[in-house]
């Protein structure tokens, strides 16, 4: 047998990426590729960018300035070395990147990604591909475990892609333009990838897209269906313990999807749900299409759905035009809500999007401090939500090998990851665990009796109370 070929993919940006990222290495090792960590020693690697700020853009170009080294090298030994740009970057700038660039041979888009045999074939050829143009056809057949059978399972959880793109247009935001209009995956294939991924073992899956409450996907009956319905069917797949799905804009979340939260206890009570800011007018300039007031009264909803429901976030600071008094709504509502966690970002002027054409760029000292500020307050909330957990016990899905010897790691339902001493035989199953200790990034538990399972996390989190 002829050695197999390495294969390095490095993934960055969203878990749509990584997802893409994934699906990738499937498709790839259909051709015999193997995947590597070691990219110096890869025959072929790709690179899935992410174009939401300048820093996350300019990584590319340092990595790339990293591997045109080995890729010198490789040539020197006769081995080749093929460089595949992808994802965002590769969207917004196309031929750019073969420019600044010239070590790189392929240029392909997040929604093309499935023409990659053919893109290597005529790189082989001499060729330097650049593959953006939205494809006519949908990526999604192309990936369809029917198609190809290739899915591999990774570990016990899973992201699994419903929907992709987005039509809100925030003024500071190249989402719309990298990745397109809103498209829904089919209820069928859905379910067909979740139920090969529940028979090889995952026990989670978390739905993901860039607004997956705005998922609208035609059911086998013909209709539309709603997320809130996708939910429901997706829990009637027999071995998937746990239900996420993520991200959710605010003003998507209609009654199917508190139905699916009154209902469902496969779906984990624990919401991703990005506010940006907490002032009525940063969020009008944002294009945000919702007030502060709508975003709390959504949160109130969901919290009537499922009392004890955690919240998180993301933030920006220093959008152009943002005051003090601004900034000090952004900080109220933190408290106001007492997150979770949240991620919060300072605002980053992306070229052809109309934030950066604004007037009233926030100078960068400023951005700073506020950012600072911030982080400070979700810290707070953060740990006041964790120490709310110390003495109580939550259900943990025990994902694999943790820091200590003899020691695993699984996550909570609201996400926070458990260290617990157990054997590695448990992997993949759910257990009870009795939380001993708050650490800087998990918490410390021990298996708790099976008693008591009932109404266990119920009354825990009933934030800001
Ligand atoms: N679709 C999701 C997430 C999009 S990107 C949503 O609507 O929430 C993830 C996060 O990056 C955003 O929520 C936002 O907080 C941040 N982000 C996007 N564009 C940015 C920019 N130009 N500067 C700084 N942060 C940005
Ligand atoms: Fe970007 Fe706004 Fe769309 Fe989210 S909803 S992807 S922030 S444009
Ligand atoms: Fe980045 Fe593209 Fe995701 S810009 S955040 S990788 S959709």
């Amino acid at each position: 047998m002829s050695e197999a070929r390495k294969l390095h993919v490095k993934s960055y940006g969203c878990q749509m990426n990584a997802y893409d990222s994934q699906r990738m290495a499937d498709l790839l090792a259909e051709r015999g590729f193997v995947e590597t960590a070691a990219a110096e020693t890869a025959e072929l690697v790709i690179l899935n960018t992410c174009h939401i700020r300048e820093k996350a853009a300019e990584k590319v170009y340092s990595e790339l300035g990293r591997i045109r080294k080995w890729k010198a090298s490789a040539e020197a030994e006769g081995r080749r070395m093929t460089i595949v740009v992808a994802g965002c970057v590769a969207q917004a700038e196309g031929e750019e990147i073969l420019r600044r660039a010239p070590l790189v041979d392929i240029v392909v888009g997040p929604q093309n990604y499935h023409h990659l045999p053919a893109l290597l074939d005529r790189a082989e050829r001499g060729d330097k591909p650049v593959d953006t143009e939205f494809a006519a056809e949908s990526k999604f057949d192309a990936i369809e475990p029917a198609a190809g059978g290739a899915i591999r399972r990774r570990g016990v959880t899973a992201f699994v892609t419903v929907q992709e793109g987005c039509d809100k247009f925030c003024t500071f935001c190249v989402v719309p333009y990298t990745r397109g209009a809103e498209i829904s995956r089919p209820i069928e294939q859905i379910i067909a990838e979740v139920k090969h991924l529940a028979r090889a073992g995952v026990r989670e899956v978390t739905l993901i897209g860039q607004n997956v409450n705005a998922y609208h996907g035609e059911g086998p009956d013909g209709r539309t269906w709603t997320l809130g319905r996708l939910l429901q069917r997706v829990a009637e797949i027999s071995g998937i313990a746990r239900i996420r799905y993520t991200t959710s804009h605010p003003r998507d979340v209609d009654d199917s999807l508190l139905a699916a939260h009154r209902e469902l206890p496969q779906l984990m009570p624990c919401l991703h749900l990005p506010v940006q800011s907490g002032s009525d007018r940063v969020l009008a300039a944002m294009n945000r299409r919702h007030g502060r007031g709508d975003y709390l009264r959504v949160v109130a909803r969901m919290r009537e759905a499922r009392p004890d429901m955690a919240f998180s976030s993301d933030f920006i600071v220093g959008f152009p035009g943002e005051t003090e008094c601004d900034f000090r709504e952004t900080l109220t509502i933190v408290d106001e809500i007492g997150y979770a966690g949240a991620f919060s970002f300072k605002y980053s002027p992306r070229p052809g999007t109309p934030a950066a054409a604004m007037a009233d760029q926030v100078p960068e000292p400023v951005k700073n401090e506020r950012l600072a500020r911030l982080q400070a307050a979700i810290d707070r909330n953060q740990a006041a939500f964790n120490a709310r957990c110390l003495g109580t016990t939550l259900d943990v899905l025990l994902e694999k090998p943790g820091r200590r010897p003899g020691q695993l790691v699984g996550r909570s339902p609201y996400l926070q990851p458990v260290q617990i001493m157990l054997p590695e035989s448990r992997i993949g199953d759910i257990v009870p665990a009795a939380v001993t200790e708050i650490g800087a990034n998990s918490l410390f538990g021990s298996l708790a009796g099976e008693t008591s399972r009932s109404d266990r996390s119920a009354s825990l989190l009933a934030v800001g109370s």
